[in-house]
């Protein structure tokens, strides 16, 4: 059992999150006005953002779960990516928005991007509930992001350091003497 105590500062309460949420769900649901769309939930990390940001959204909707894995092969930025769990339904001629924790390198968003791209939707837009750019390594950029944050190592709100700490309500930064 990882000791709580390993637990930092807290940089967004559960009442900063559901403020943002709202926000960006009312975008969202203004942009996307008499369309539907698919929200793509990129597990494990969007499990709690998505299950959010969903029940702010107003229009017809699907969700659908995928859980992705990249590698990169150290050199290039152009690491694959390793589908460990794909969505099961055709998606062209459907507007998608990915949803994510976190786009830090951008690796994972980048390729995921690429990929739904080949299936021929109708479009692709990406969301990302923190955005780490002094991290990026691929050439990629969110749509909607809820915070732009500093290169800390983030839990809580669906983030994890190995597997832990997912369930916290709040974003905090893990104390750097623990995982370093
Ligand atoms: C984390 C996070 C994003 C990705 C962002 O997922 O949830 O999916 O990394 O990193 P990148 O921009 O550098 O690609 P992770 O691979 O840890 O899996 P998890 O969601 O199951 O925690
Ligand atoms: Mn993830
Ligand atoms: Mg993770």
């Amino acid at each position: 059992m990882i000791d709580p105590k390993t637990i930092g500062e807290v940089i967004y309460t559960r009442e900063d999150i559901k403020k943002r949420v709202e926000e960006l769900g009312k975008q969202i649901s203004e942009e996307y006005a008499g369309k539907e769309i698919i929200l793509v939930c990129i597990l494990k990390g969007s499990f709690a953002f998505t299950a959010d940001l969903a029940r702010e959204i107003d229009i017809p909707c699907s969700i659908e779960f995928m859980q992705v894995s990249s590698y990169s092969n150290g050199t290039t930025t152009s690491g694959s990516l390793k589908i460990i769990k794909d969505i099961n339904v055709p998606v062209d001629g459907k507007h998608l928005l990915i949803i994510e924790d976190i786009i830090d390198t951008g690796i994972t968003l980048n390729n995921l991007k690429k990929m739904f791209d080949t299936r021929n939707p109708a479009s692709v837009k990406l969301c990302a509930f923190l955005d780490k750019p002094s991290r990026r390594q691929a050439p990629i950029e969110a749509d909607y992001v809820g915070f732009t944050v500093e290169d800390n190592f983030l839990v809580g709100y669906g983030l994890d350091y190995a597997q832990h700490f997912r369930n916290l309500p709040y974003i905090a930064i893990l104390k750097e003497e623990y995982y370093k």
